[in-house]
Order: structure tokens, then C-alpha cells, then sequence
């Protein structure tokens, strides 16, 4: 994994060496809490790139390894020579334990996962301002034996004799623990402690500073050229749109594609707020009657997924030659999509990523061959927090900014079964109810997603003297930080009960409301 550090980009000020922790990208995330810029680059990064950048500290990532084993990841050794401090974490401490002559030991009875109390056994730079005895977050197998010459013991736990070390003359650290977790009590203060106090990094890395340093750099790279983006509603689009129509005016075309599978009102919305409100001309392609007509008959999700992506890029192709010629295709890619996929697809004259692949939120499998555009990324070394600040100081409203995630297909995956007109109006009101309700209640900034799904059976019920033959909704609330695990939200009653109240006396067609409490896993968050 390479980062492209491109010219005129900021530099990090922290480097996070990365071993394969599930926890790098959430020690970047930390490190940027402290307005503090900071990137995940391989381990195997070479002395002369990092001397490039010229970081103020580097932090040794945790890593899933034995510093022993045949193939344990490393770095290269001559790291302990720049004078540039150090910081290893658990794996990233045992390595430099190691490769600066000392031992660890796999600890088959010095193992020690969840909290532990760390006791302090000696003052330090590192430890300054950790109250002794005070919690800290451990996970790990391995453990420090002897220490390499010119190290100390600063902190010990039970079961852990070097839970924290230092070698102050060469300002090199290492923590057995995991400061960047939660759970750790005073993490952040160690992690201030090595960002301020050892590497002395200026708290600059702001919002502002983002903006200001981004839109030179936009112009720079686009030049007098056409650009294209291709807007959701969703807060990584939005925000682009207005970054960019500060960038590059009218040089820029906004495109929103209508599926018919938005949900109660955002279209309108969406082209009031931008092409109204704000003047960003955005060009409004209804192609409700295209994507309905394709999954007539359609019942199986994969499908429907299928056809609704492939028949975006018709969509788009069809749009973007209409408007264009377009040589830039904006997308809202995040940091974490690089982190996972970075150094592919890089254009070998110009250094910039090409398009062979939409984002996956509009769900497609890849633009065609001929239609190669090349890529305005500009949110890519954000994290998601930091492009939600960022679209709230260029003017996004709140609506825009804390919107609940929705999913690119929208509601043609929470109508089970075939899409047709009908189903879709009726989960539509009933969506509006749910959403309506909850924001009443105060709850819709706790829960992550909330929505209303679309059962294809009937079921007796009885309203007057009538009985009813209609379609169940299911309620889906859940709490979650990041979509991967989420657990079914605990609503109360009351606010279960004014919902399904609505739902069955103003949405057509329905006459029985249902609450799923299925956590992730075993169930999805989607039903489709
Ligand atoms: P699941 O249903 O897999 O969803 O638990 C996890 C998160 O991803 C969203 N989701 C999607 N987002 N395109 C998207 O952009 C999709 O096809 C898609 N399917 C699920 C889902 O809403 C949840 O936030």
C-alpha cells in the first residue's frame, strides 16, 4: 500500500507506519481529532520518502503478526536513525524492541486482552498527565523480555511488565497498550503528549485550513476544463458541489440522476437547495419510467441491483456525452476507500487516478471503456467526520449533513419482492412517517438508520367493521458507528406506538406495522 502524495499536497505531520491493525485508520483519525494531519502508509515505505516528507513523528502500528515469525512485516531498520521521534504500538513497539536488540517473548501467560490498570513507574513526556492506576485498552500475546540499551520501564500492568517504555535521548516510545481505542481512559492524553509535547506538531490541520489549501489546489489541477459530478443528495456529493462551485464556478456541472427510488420529497429538495438557493446549476435527469420498466418482473435483490447500476451508466453515458464533453469526473471518494485501495489505477504520465470504477454507493460495476474520464477527488485524504465539518462551513444544512445513510439503489431494495409504482408511494408515505416521527421525538441524530421496509404479502386486518386485506411495514431502527456491526434501536413504546398509529391510518394499502429487532450480524441492516 503506497499513498500518492501528489505535488503541493500537505504533508502529514504524523506518519502511521502501517503492520495490518484493524486500528490504523482509527489512530489517524485520533491524530487529525488533534488538529494534527496525519496519514496510514505502508510498512514498507522507504527511508528516502519518508525523509521527503519530512514528518515530525511516526507511529509504529499495531499488527496481527509475531515480530518472530518467518514473514512478520518490517521496516526498514535505519527509521531508528532519523532523529524523527517514534511511537510504537503494541506489534510496532515489539518490533523496535527487537530490532534494536532487545527480546520479546510470546507470552502464552503474560497474554492480556481488555482493560487493564496501569500502574506508572517513572515520569516521562509520554505518560505525562495519565493518572496512575487509570484504565487502558490491552490486546496481545506477545510481550517485551528485555529491553534494548537506553530504554526504561515506564509503566507496568499485572500481567504486563513493559506496558509503556522510552529511550527520552533518541525520543523513541512504545506503548503495549492501545492509547488510540476508546475504552483507553487516557489515550488521547497520550496521544497529545506524543503529537504536542514529543513531536511538537502545530495544531493546524483545521477545516479552514483544508478549504483554503484545496481550492488553489483544485484550480490547479482542472485548469480551464469541464467537470462533472454526478450528485446524490448525500453529504460526500453535496459537499463536493459546494467545494467545487467554489473552486471552479461554472466550469462545473452538477448531475442528478432520478431512479424513482428517492424518497418522499428529496428530489425536489435537492434541486431547490442547489439550483435555486444556492445557484449551483444542477441538470435534473428523470428517468423514473427507464429504471421502473427494467425491473419489471425483477424479485431477486442481486438482480435488482444489477440492473438498477448497469442502468445507471446507460443514464450517465447517455448524459454526460449530451452535455459534455466533460474531462474530470468529481467523485466524493473518502479516506478509508483509499486506505483500502490505494496505488491502483494511477495514470503513469500525470500521476492522477482514473475512473474505472463509479464509487460503489451508485452500485455499478464500472464505466465503459471508451468513456475514461480522470478523477477530482479532493475529499480523499478526509475521514467522514471531517467532510461533514467541512460541508457545514461551506453552508450544507444540517438536513444534508447528518442525513441518514441510503443506500444508492434507495427504495427499490426495502420494497421486497417486485418495484412498481404503487408499492413505491405507499413505502414512501410510510417512510415520511417514520423519519417524521423520529425527528419529532429527538431521536434521529442517536440512530444511525432509520426506515421503513415493504413486506409483498397481505395480511387480515380490521379497520371500522371492514376487514383488510393489505401489505405489513417492517420499522428498521438501529444504532450503529460505521454500518459493519449495528444493534436494533430500543425506541420507546410510545413513539413505536404514534408511528405504527400513522402508518396504518394514513398510508394506503397497509394495515399492520412491525418492529424488526434483529441486530448486525446475524440480519443486515437492509432487507435486500
Ligand atoms: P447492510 O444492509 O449490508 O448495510 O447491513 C450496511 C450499510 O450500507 C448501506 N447499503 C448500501 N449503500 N449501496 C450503498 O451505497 C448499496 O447498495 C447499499 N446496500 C446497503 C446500508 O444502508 C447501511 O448503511
Amino acid at each position: 500500500m503506497s499513498q500518492i502524495i501528489l505535488k503541493k499536497e500537505r504533508d502529514p505531520s504524523i506518519l502511521i507506519l502501517d503492520f495490518g491493525s484493524q486500528y490504523s485508520e482509527l489512530i489517524a483519525r485520533r491524530i487529525r481529532e488533534t488538529n494534527v494531519f496525519s496519514l496510514v502508509v505502508s510498512n514498507y515505505i522507504s527511508i528516502e520518502e519518508i525523509k521527503n516528507i519530512n514528518p515530525k513523528g511516526i507511529i509504529l502500528s499495531g499488527g496481527p503478526n509475531s515480530v518472530y515469525e518467518q514473514n512478520a512485516p518490517k521496516c526498514d531498520k535505519k527509521i531508528f536513525n532519523l532523529e524523527i521521534p517514534i511511537l510504537g504500538i503494541c506489534y510496532g513497539m515489539q518490533l523496535m524492541v527487537k530490532e534494536l536488540g532487545g527480546s520479546v517473548i510470546s507470552a502464552t501467560k503474560r497474554a492480556e486482552y481488555g482493560r487493564a490498570p496501569i500502574n506508572i513507574d517513572q515520569e516521562s513526556d509520554l505518560l505525562s498527565d495519565v493518572e496512575d492506576k487509570s484504565i487502558m485498552w490491552m490486546s496481545h500475546g506477545d510481550s517485551i523480555n528485555r529491553l534494548p540499551d537506553g530504554f526504561n520501564k515506564i509503566a507496568h500492568t499485572e500481567n504486563t511488565l513493559h506496558a509503556a517504555i522510552s529511550n527520552d535521548l533518541k525520543k523513541l516510545f512504545g506503548v503495549q497498550f492501545h492509547p488510540e481505542v476508546i475504552h483507553s481512559e487516557f489515550g488521547m492524553t497520550v496521544i497529545k503528549n506524543f503529537v504536542y509535547k514529543i513531536s511538537c506538531c502545530a495544531a493546524d490541520w483545521t477545516t479552514e485550513t483544508y478549504i483554503e489549501e484545496t481550492i488553489p489546489r483544485i484550480r490547479e489541477q482542472v485548469g480551464n476544463k469541464k467537470v462533472l459530478l454526478a450528485l446524490s443528495g448525500g453529504v460526500d456529493s453535496s459537499t463536493l458541489a459546494f467545494l467545487l462551485n467554489k473552486a471552479i464556478g461554472n466550469q462545473l456541472t452538477c448531475m442528478f440522476i432520478d431512479q424513482g427510488f428517492m424518497r418522499k420529497g428529496e428530489p425536489e429538495f435537492l434541486m431547490n437547495f442547489f439550483d435555486n438557493k444556492f445557484h449551483i446549476k444542477v441538470e435534473y435527469i428523470n428517468a423514473r419510467e427507464r429504471f421502473i420498466a427494467k425491473l419489471k418482473g425483477i424479485t431477486d435483490p442481486e438482480q435488482k441491483r444489477k440492473i438498477i447500476g448497469e442502468e445507471f451508466i446507460r443514464v450517465f453515458e447517455e448524459e454526460s456525452n449530451r452535455l459534455g464533453p466533460f474531462q474530470y469526473l468529481a467523485q466524493g471518494t473518502l479516506y478509508p476507500d483509499v486506505i483500502e485501495s490505494a496505488g491502483t489505477n494511477i495514470d503513469p504520465k500525470t500521476g492522477e487516478r482514473i475512473a474505472v470504477k463509479i464509487k460503489s454507493h451508485h452500485n455499478v460495476g464500472g464505466l465503459p471503456k471508451d468513456l475514461q474520464f480522470k478523477l477530482v477527488e479532493p475529499l480523499r485524504k478526509l475521514f467522514k467526520d471531517e467532510v461533514r465539518k467541512v460541508g457545514s462551513a461551506l453552508g450544507l444544512p444540517d438536513e444534508i449533513i447528518k442525513r441518514h445513510p441510503f443506500p444508492g439503489p434507495g427504495l427499490a431494495i426495502r420494497i421486497l419482492g417486485e418495484v412498481n409504482n404503487e408499492k413505491l408511494d405507499c413505502l414512501r408515505d410510510a417512510d415520511w412517517i417514520v423519519r417524521d416521527e423520529i425527528k419529532n421525538a429527538g431521536l434521529y441524530n442517536d440512530i444511525w438508520q432509520a426506515f421503513a421496509v415493504l413486506l409483498p404479502v397481505k395480511t387480515v386486518g380490521v379497520m371500522g367493521d371492514k376487514r383488510t386485506y393489505a401489505w405489513p411495514i417492517v420499522l428498521r431502527c438501529v444504532s450503529s458507528e460505521d454500518g459493519m456491526t449495528a444493534d436494533w434501536s430500543k425506541i420507546p413504546f410510545k413513539i413505536l406506538e404514534r408511528i405504527a398509529n400513522r402508518i396504518v391510518n394514513e398510508v394506503n394499502s397497509v394495515n399492520r406495522v412491525v418492529y424488526d429487532i434483529t441486530s448486525k450480524p446475524p440480519g443486515t441492516i437492509e432487507w435486500e
